[in-house]
């Protein structure tokens, strides 16, 4: 770990790179065309070779997968499909053997309708405390065949599914996001306590931390009241979501803290969706989260501006609390940023770029898998669909499965080592020999290649120092920051632009003349 400017006691996720596993399309080794954990453990040395620091597993525990395990059955055991709870004891003693820590995802805002609790509470009376650990209420209207609010489901749809009673329909219950995801009411201790069980037991079994699902989601308003705007963006948070953001969440966050403080070197880091500075630094607060995912470099364009002002308000945001920043460019929820840049060999340039100016900052990064590749986002057919986002807005929104095809490791044909089964879960484009790993390993100029040197020298070099970003003065159009001894250039305009003085340590694109060409990045000493 480089935490140059506080050696003395600086936590090993400061600056560390955390390298995010979609488990179902990381690695097959059970030729079921599904991802697995031991598939991640046979792919280790290869993220050592990367040079990544810790892994963030998405949810991995017992699921009916209706959202490919953000719905937990049991959220201390490890479903069949990934594995065993000694599949995972190995991954977590092969990734510690290579000095790799491992992260897990845990899902407290919800569980699945198939979890213990809650086919318990739809077997119970309204009323009954099994029915109280959920929001169960009774409908509006003649019959109460209304839903008790007006809320809608982030995944489009109803917040809202009428159970059906031994003598006819019945009460409601809430689920924010699919049908399958009851919210639970975190208002209940019974809630708390279980969760507590869930971060010990995986503690205890030597797991270095977790990133916490809908961090701001758990809390809900009391008396539920309507929402003002039902026509929301689906998938989509915004800091006016009466829904989110409560006051009553910090107390959940300073409760869960107090349990991982009994496990000195855990970590845990929120989906936090709150776009304003100060409200999400409350989230950073000394007794709250240790990190909280800042979407705002992910979601800006390719525009030297908008780039700029993400990195500032995203430093400015934990500033005031003394945390670290953190920064990503893709996770398993958007599309990949070759494509969002403008996709083909444009998108692929720029996404390059990015990369070295996402690990030139300070604070912890996140790479999800296959961003390392370069990969686009697949267009798929609507048959092989599986988010349910797709069937909830009724085919209108085709969902975040485009950024979830399985990795391309080696070969000319799919399915590119991913597995020995030609069937995978989702299938993986022809076209994507030119993206395996084996191919960009040899290849100096490949994304892989860029990757890979950058994080070598962001490990090893004492250029990338110091918790400060200080911009250079540069034409419109760019944009360029010193990190310590380090300074990084990104041209985001049309034509190319003089590298200021340095010696150049590392380009997304070849420099020749001192001329750094549009939609490229370097590294200057
Ligand atoms: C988070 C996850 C997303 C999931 C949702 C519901 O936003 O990142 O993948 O669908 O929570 O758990």
């Amino acid at each position: 770990m480089t935490a140059h400017d506080h050696p003395d006691h600086a936590p090993w996720w400061t600056d560390c790179v955390f390298y995010q596993v979609y488990p179902r399309s990381f690695a097959d080794s059970n030729s079921d065309g599904v991802g697995d954990l031991d598939g991640v453990t046979a792919h280790l040395d290869y993220l050592r070779w990367l040079g990544v620091d810790a892994l963030w597993l998405n949810p991995v525990m017992v699921s009916p997968m209706a959202d490919h395990g953000y719905d937990v059955a049991d959220p201390r055991d490890i479903d069949p499909l990934f594995g065993d709870l000694a599949a995972l004891d190995r991954l977590v003693a092969a990734a510690h053997e290579r000095g790799i820590k491992l992260t897990m995802d845990l899902v407290p805002n919800h569980t699945s309708s198939a979890h213990p609790w809650f086919v318990e509470a739809l077997a119970a009376k309204p009323g009954s405390p099994a029915r109280d650990r959920y929001f169960f209420r009774d409908g509006k209207g003649r019959d109460g065949q209304l839903p008790p609010n007006n809320w809608v489901s982030i995944f489009g749809g109803p917040a809202w599914t009428r159970v059906i009673e031994a003598e006819g329909p019945g009460q409601w219950y809430l689920h924010l996001f699919d049908v399958s995801q009851p919210d639970l009411n975190w208002d209940n201790p019974e809630v708390f306590a279980d969760f507590e069980r869930t971060l010990r037991f995986w503690m205890d079994r030597g797991v270095d931390g977790f990133r916490i699902d809908v961090s701001h989601g758990m809390a809900k308003p009391p008396g539920l009241p309507d929402m003002p705007v039902t026509d929301v963006k689906l998938l989509a948070h915004q800091d006016d979501d009466p829904r989110f953001n409560r006051p009553g969440v910090h107390a959940i966050h300073r409760a869960i803290r107090r349990v991982i403080d009994d496990y000195p070197d855990a970590v845990s880091v929120g989906e936090v969706w709150v776009h304003d500075n100060a409200a999400f630094a409350e989230y950073l607060r000394p007794d709250e989260l240790h990190l909280a995912f800042n979407f705002r470099l992910l979601q800006a364009d390719f525009d030297a501006e908008e780039i700029r002002s993400a990195i500032d308000n995203s430093l400015a945001a934990v500033a005031s609390v003394g945390a670290s920043a953190t920064w990503a460019l893709e996770n398993h929820d958007v599309e990949r940023a070759v494509t969002r840049y403008g996709g083909g060999a444009v998108g692929l340039d720029r996404a390059n770029a990015m990369a070295l100016v996402l690990l030139a900052l300070p604070g912890a990064v996140f790479v999800y898998n296959g961003q390392e590749l370069g990969l686009p986002n697949v267009e798929l057919p609507d048959s092989a669909l599986q988010d349910p986002v797709w069937e909830r807005s009724g085919h209108t929104e085709r969902g975040r499965d485009g950024c979830r095809v399985p990795l391309p490791w080696s070969g000319d044909t799919p399915p590119f080592g991913f597995s020995d089964n030609p069937h995978t879960w989702l299938p993986i484009p022809a076209d994507w020999a030119q993206h395996t790993v084996e191919r960009q390993r040899s290849e100096p100029g490949s994304t892989l290649s860029v990757y890979r040197q950058a994080l070598a020298i962001r490990q090893s070099r004492e250029e990338l120092a110091g918790r400060r970003v200080d911009w250079l003065e540069t034409p419109a159009g760019m944009l360029a920051f010193r990190r310590g001894g380090l300074v990084c250039v990104l041209n985001a305009g049309d034509s190319p632009v003089d590298l200021p003085e340095g010696r150049l340590l590392l380009s997304s694109a070849p420099v020749a003349g001192g001329l750094l060409p549009p939609n490229a990045a370097a590294w200057l000493a």
